[in-house]
């Protein structure tokens, strides 16, 4: 729009230099372009202001709810005069976003702002790559508003190396309401609910369990199996960096045979979409379940369905009172041009109460704070929030969203799953003792 005003303004100039009748026509032409450039720099300062700094912020958040909801911070950081400039690398789980933004950063152009998370954030804050927020925290007062978890997820070192976004809960088993209305199904809280459920879907052509074979979407649902078959204490053992003996306990066995089982709840035999396709499938009933992180119900809705109508929540089975978490963060990362004020609003936008309502409404998480009001979520998240909030609560790191491994770790454990869902002749035994190995090595 602005080059626009601009041209309009250069052909004025060029008219200016010839006769009197034309330089009054021409003076018109001037104040026609004077008057619509002053029209339309208000319009864009509706959004920011002129020359508003702007961030350049890499993510992957690309599906409609991502969308929706990266959408709200641009607004809220708009607000304060801050403009957002988008680096979408699609990719669910992030595996593509953190090589590219990897590759950028050992190229000297980061960008100012990246969602580095867990793992990868400590590490990054180690290596003096990540802006630290002290300052910021310390007037929001994070510190006595944020949950325990969330702080020392963002913390190293004493210091707060990040801006919480939401926390999403992993250990999520979606159901579609309508399917469950018409075959007049109890809500599935245990495995032998789900086998019931599975039989009388099959009698009527639904597929019981929407999936996809993608390594990150397979080691999500493994990781709640996991808690579900090895209980809390074994989970915290082995998502622990020197907990890799516990590898070897036979509930890791029986966590990839209910891995196997579930997968045979999907007839599909290959099925590598990307993490909205079995999110469509649940949401039109042509399949009836999904386990997965509960950005999925945030996609949901953003597609017009509504909780506790169209579709349910409730822990995967075996995992209810207990929370599995990945918690959303935004690194401010130290650049080759310093924008410092302008990171530290964005953290401040991030943290602040309305921004913490609006954007884990769209995104399907919850907020990081604890002085919100409950009555405010929906059921799922209210669930989550008050797991989250429930002194005593079983909260475990996902090793799959980085909360409780390193980038390469995560990678190599998707892979082993990967191949022990596909090659049947692949024993639960011979699976374990790859996961091992690559957990033996991680720790030394
Ligand atoms: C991120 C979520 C994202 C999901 C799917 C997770 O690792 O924490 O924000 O929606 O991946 O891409």
């Amino acid at each position: 729009m602005r080059i626009h005003a601009t041209g309009l303004h250069n052909i004025a100039k060029r008219r200016l230099s010839t006769g009197v009748r034309r330089r009054a026509r021409a003076g018109l032409a001037l104040m026609l372009g004077l008057v619509l450039s002053a029209r339309m720099i208000p319009s864009a300062n509706a959004q920011t202001p002129p020359q508003a700094p702007t961030l350049n912020v890499l993510h992957w958040w690309t599906s409609a709810s991502e969308r929706a909801a990266a959408d709200r911070l641009v607004q809220q950081l708009a607000a304060q005069g801050v403009g957002w400039h988008d680096d979408a690398i699609p990719g669910g789980g992030g595996g593509a976003a953190i090589k590219v933004l990897t590759s950028r950063v050992l190229a000297g152009e980061a960008p100012d702002v990246a969602q580095v998370i867990g793992r990868t954030l400590t590490d990054w804050a180690d290596l003096g790559l990540v802006l630290p927020l002290d300052d910021v925290a310390q007037r929001g007062r994070w510190r006595q508003v944020m949950f325990p978890v969330v702080l020392q997820t963002v913390s190293r070192g004493g210091r707060i190396m990040a801006a919480p976004l939401g926390v999403h809960r992993i250990n999520t088993l979606l159901y579609n309401r309508h399917v469950w209305t018409r075959l007049n199904l109890a809500p599935p809280q245990s495995w032998h609910d789900m086998e019931v459920a599975a039989k009388a879907m099959r009698a009527q052509r639904i597929t019981p369990l929407a999936w996809s074979d993608e390594p990150w979407q397979i080691a999500t649902v493994f990781e709640a199996v996991l808690l579900a078959e090895g209980g809390p204490a074994l989970y915290a053992e082995l998502a622990s960096t020197q907990g890799w003996s516990s590898w070897q306990d036979a509930r890791v066995v029986a966590a990839l045979q209910r891995l196997r089982w579930l997968r045979d709840l999907d007839d599909e035999a290959t099925t590598e979409e990307p993490w909205t396709t079995p999110a469509r499938k649940l949401q039109t009933g042509q399949a009836g379940m999904f386990i997965m992180g509960d950005w999925a119900r945030g996609e949901l809705m953003a597609w017009g369905s509504q909780p506790g109508t169209d579709f349910g929540c409730v822990p995967v089975p075996q995992t209810a009172g207990m929370h599995l978490y990945s918690i959303d963060t935004l690194a401010m990362l130290v650049g080759r041009f310093p924008k410092r004020a302008e990171q530290e609003r964005l953290a401040e936008v991030i943290a602040s109460p309305a921004t913490q309502m609006t954007y884990n409404q769209a995104k399907g998480s919850v907020p990081v704070r604890m002085d919100i009001d409950p009555a405010a979520l929906d059921e799922c998240a209210r669930d989550s929030w008050q797991t989250l909030a429930r002194p005593g609560s079983a909260l475990l790191p996902s090793i799959t969203h980085r909360m409780a491994a390193v980038e390469s770790t995560r990678e190599a454990l998707g892979e082993v799953l990967h191949r022990f869902v596909k090659t049947r002749s692949v024993t639960p035994q011979q699976a374990q003792a790859q996961l091992l190995a690559i957990v033996r090595g991680a720790a030394q």
